[in-house]
Order: structure tokens, then sequence, then C-alpha cells
């Protein structure tokens, strides 16, 4: 059956004419604690005044007013933490391990150049017109065949290509999950998918993993006492190569009991794999959706294997799936940019993309090393972390009593910025994690990175051995135990 998108035909222009998008979101400002405190829910600092507007005799309604418009589902849309620091973590002197942009440096820009002028002087018509809402057939072909290299025996039919594979996320949670809906996923979680489970009003059940990424018995656990109380999650979300946040990989032997697990709880799998192909040793793994096409939803991206600006991404679904994706995705943005589609394509035609990906390996491999060297050099005792084989991220583990996120402020102060853990879960979890990046910053910066987040460190627990735990430290300050100085003898510093 020809999929049903394929077959609609072009929006007609006069019928629906979209509103340019207002800019660039603007990072939101500086770090949490220069940020004025207001409580969800509650009215800003600042007094509601009533703005002029561009029509004489008319003023905008008061921020506070709008506050109580907004839909329910709006209520758990936070800006992330990480977004939050953009705006400090970009100043120049700021080491950011903090945020996951791809290194772009190892791009042939001025072949991309030559590329875009001549899509344009060839097939400008075609490439700056709407398009089908499935996306370009032929580059849906080619996706089949990026897929491949993990296994995947897939139908371009079956393919939506979609705006970053962000959308495909958004996409799968609008038409699976209802407010209260059930979602398994690992804990901890990649801050955006957590961000459009929120969005849909979803609730989060977090599974633990290990080095070897989930845990099979915690799975079973979680999906028993749901069942218990008669609860069936509408799917598990995973990232089982080369983990966002955590940086473990799936062990293979896990796959087939993961999969297995979930079809007896009749419990979708969705698979966002945006770093499969990035495996340090040129390693990949047999995707989950190799084994069981009919219970996974894959989720793809050249993101990080190629451009994340040009927003190209995708989803490989049952037919059943992918025609409902194919209609949320047509009222969410029409169709995919044309114009990006056709360049990924040309791309894949007429370069050597295996090659590049093994070059942005390389790159990434040596940052790697060089994290994995400074962490082992000056972090203080008591800190763990993972050892990632591919991907971006090093998910580390504080000693007991620091708190990331109270630190973070302290070490944007010390010039470098990490992702605290907290933003990873979505029920309070890793006040004790941090995630770091090493993808972006030069080796040199990384180990910089480290040795002041080490620095960091230390002086947190210098506080903490002298004044004990946070909890303990008030309790002291109140009884004025802590007046006796930092040589009383104390539980906390013995
Ligand atoms: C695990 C994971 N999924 C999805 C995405 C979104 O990627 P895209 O740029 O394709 O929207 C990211 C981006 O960092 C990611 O880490």
């Amino acid at each position: 059956m020809p999929p049903s998108a394929a077959a609609s035909p072009a929006p007609e222009p006069s019928s629906v004419v979209p509103e340019p998008s207002p800019v660039v979101p603007e990072p939101s400002p500086a770090v949490p604690a220069a940020t004025p405190a207001t409580a969800p829910g509650t009215s800003p600092a600042e007094p509601a005044v009533a703005a002029p507007t561009g029509i004489p005799g008319i003023t905008a309604a008061p921020v506070t007013d709008l506050v109580d418009r907004f839909a329910t589902r709006t209520d758990r849309m936070m800006a992330s933490e990480i977004r939050a620091l953009f705006a400090v973590a970009s100043r120049p002197e700021v080491v950011s391990l903090a945020g996951g942009m791809p290194n772009l440096a190892a791009l042939p820009l001025d072949t991309l150049a030559a590329e875009v002028a001549e899509l344009i002087a060839r097939d400008g018509q075609v490439a700056l017109q709407y398009g089908s809402a499935q996306g370009v057939p032929l580059l849906r072909e080619q996706i089949t065949e990026v897929m491949a290299a993990e296994g995947i025996r897939a139908h371009a039919d079956d393919v939506v290509v979609t705006v970053g594979s962000q959308m495909a996320l958004d996409l799968v949670t609008r038409i699976f999950c209802d407010p209260g809906d059930i979602v398994l996923a690992e804990g901890p979680s990649y801050v955006g998918a957590l961000g459009s489970f929120a969005a849909y009003q979803a609730q989060v059940v977090h599974v633990a993993m290990d080095d070897d990424g989930l845990i099979p018995a915690a799975l079973t656990q979680a999906l028993d006492q749901l069942a218990a109380t008669g609860r069936r999650p509408k799917f598990l979300y995973t990232v089982p190569n080369f983990h966002n946040p955590a940086g473990v990989t799936l062990a293979v032997a896990r796959r087939a009991e993961i999969l297995e697990l979930c079809r007896r709880h009749g419990v979708l799998v969705v698979e966002d794999n945006p770093y499969g192909l990035l495996g340090f040793d040129g390693q990949t793994y047999p995707a989950l959706r190799s084994a069981d096409p009919d219970n996974v939803i894959y989720l793809g991206s050249f993101s990080k294997t190629f451009a994340s600006g040009l927003r190209v991404g995708w989803a490989l679904a049952s037919p059943a799936v992918r025609d409902k994706l194919v209609l949320a995705a047509e009222s969410a943005t029409l169709c995919p940019p044309t114009f990006n589609q056709m360049m990924v394509s040309r791309y894949l035609a007429a370069h050597d993309w295996r090659g590049q990906v093994k070059s942005f390996r390389e790159v990434y491999r040596v940052r790697r090393d060089a994290m994995l060297s400074a962490l082992s050099t000056y972090l203080p005792d008591g800190c763990r972390w993972t050892h990632p084989d591919g991907g971006f991220y090093v998910w580390l583990t504080v000693p007991e009593g620091v708190d990331t996120k109270a630190m973070l402020p302290r070490a944007v102060r010390a010039r470098v910025a990490y992702a605290s853990g907290t933003g990873f879960y979505a029920d309070g979890l890793g006040s004790r994690q941090l995630r770091l990046s090493y993808c972006y910053p030069t080796p040199e910066r990384i180990t910089e990175g480290v040795r002041r987040l080490a620095d960091v460190l230390n002086a947190e627990l210098d506080v903490l051995h002298t004044f004990g735990t946070p909890k303990r430290a008030a309790a002291r300050l109140v009884d004025g135990g802590a007046r006796r100085g930092p040589q009383a003898p104390s539980p906390d510093t013995t």
C-alpha cells in the first residue's frame, strides 16, 4: 500500500499561509542563582504592568493575566537547566562541558557551499517548494541504507522524515500519550525526551541502568509493579547506544531479553539512536528495531553524523504507526524543509559520508581520551564516572553530600560549566550526578575544564568535611554548634 502522505497533494499555498516564526529563541539568561526565584505557578516578582501596543488606545494584557490563560499542559514546560546555562557557558572564558553541540570543524565547508549553490541552480524550483509531509522519497531510500549499518532492513515507505529526531520524539508522544499515561524511560534520560513527555502530561517511570545499560531485572520489576496495579506503559523509551547522558551502551546480550519483556507486556519500544555510528572503534551494535520490526519505533538523525543545523531526522515505524505519524507531522509542520532534505540527500549521494563519520569518530575519540585522563588525574577520591566507547558524554557521580545543582553557580564562577544531574530525571533524582560533554571543546580545554571542576569539588568537599552535609550543617547552625569551629570533632569529619 502506498504511504498516505506520498499520495496526499502538497498543500495549497493560498489555503495555508505559514507565519514567519519569531526568529531564533534567545537562551534564557544566566545561571540559576542569578535568576529571580519564582516558584512554578506563582506570579513573577515584577509587578504586572500593561505595556503599550502599536495601536493607539490599546494596551497589552498584563503578563499575569496571560499566565492564567495558558493550557494546563504548559505547566510542566520549563526551560531546561542546560538551556538556562547557555548564555554564561558560551562566554569564551568558561570551559563548557555542558552542551552536546556536535563538533563541525571537520566538515568540508567549501565543498558543501558548492553543493548548496548547485542545488539552487539546478533544482531550486523543487528545493524551495513545499513537499510531501512524509519527506523526500529519494532521501527516505537513502535513510534505509544508513540504517542497514545497524542491521535494519526497512522499506522507504515506512520512513517519516522529521525536523530532527526531537520532532519524531514529540510526534510519537503526541500520537500515543494521553495525560497521565505512563512512559518507561532509563534513569537518567535524554532531557529533550523528558521535555516531550512532560509537554503531553505523560508520567515517566524511570528504569535503572548500570555500565551495561538498562537493567532487565529492573525493567521486569517496573513492568510487574505496574501490571499489579492494572497499568500498562505506552512505551519504553531507550537510547541503547552511547547513551545521553549516561555514556553507556546496552549490552548485546540484554537486547533480546528487553525486547521479549516489552512484547510480553504489550509495551512498544521507542529506540532513539542518534549516536549509533559514533563508536570509537568503528563498532556498531545491532539495532533493537532489527530484531523486532513490529514492536519497535526507531528514531534516527543526521545531527551527529552530518550537520545538526539542517534539522533532518526520521522515524521508522510499522505502517499503522507511520500513517499516524505522518498525519501528526502534517499538522505540525505541513512538511519537513525540502531544501534541507535535498541537501542531505546530495551529500549522501555525492560524498564519502562514511569517511566523514569516521573522521568525526576520531575527533570525538581524542576528546574522550582527554576527558577520561583528566578525570583520573584531577578528581578527588569518591568520584565515579562512566567510560563511553562512543558518543559525546561521561556521567559523573560525586561524593555523598555534594549537590551538583547547588554547586553549578560556583563552578561557573570558576569558569567551568556542566549539566547537573537532576535535569535528566523526571522524579527529582540525580543531585549527586552531572553530565560532562567532551564533543565540542579542544582536548586542552577539556583538561583545563576538568581541572577547574576538580578545584570546585575539592572546595565543596572541604566545606562538607568542616560543616557536614547541608542538613546537618543547618541543624548545627540552629543549635549554635557551628560556632564551635572546624576543629570540634564530629561524626561527619571522622
Ligand atoms: C538521545 C537524543 N535524542 C534525540 C536528540 C535530538 O536530536 P536532533 O538534533 O536530531 O533533534 C538528541 C540531541 O542531542 C539526543 O541526544
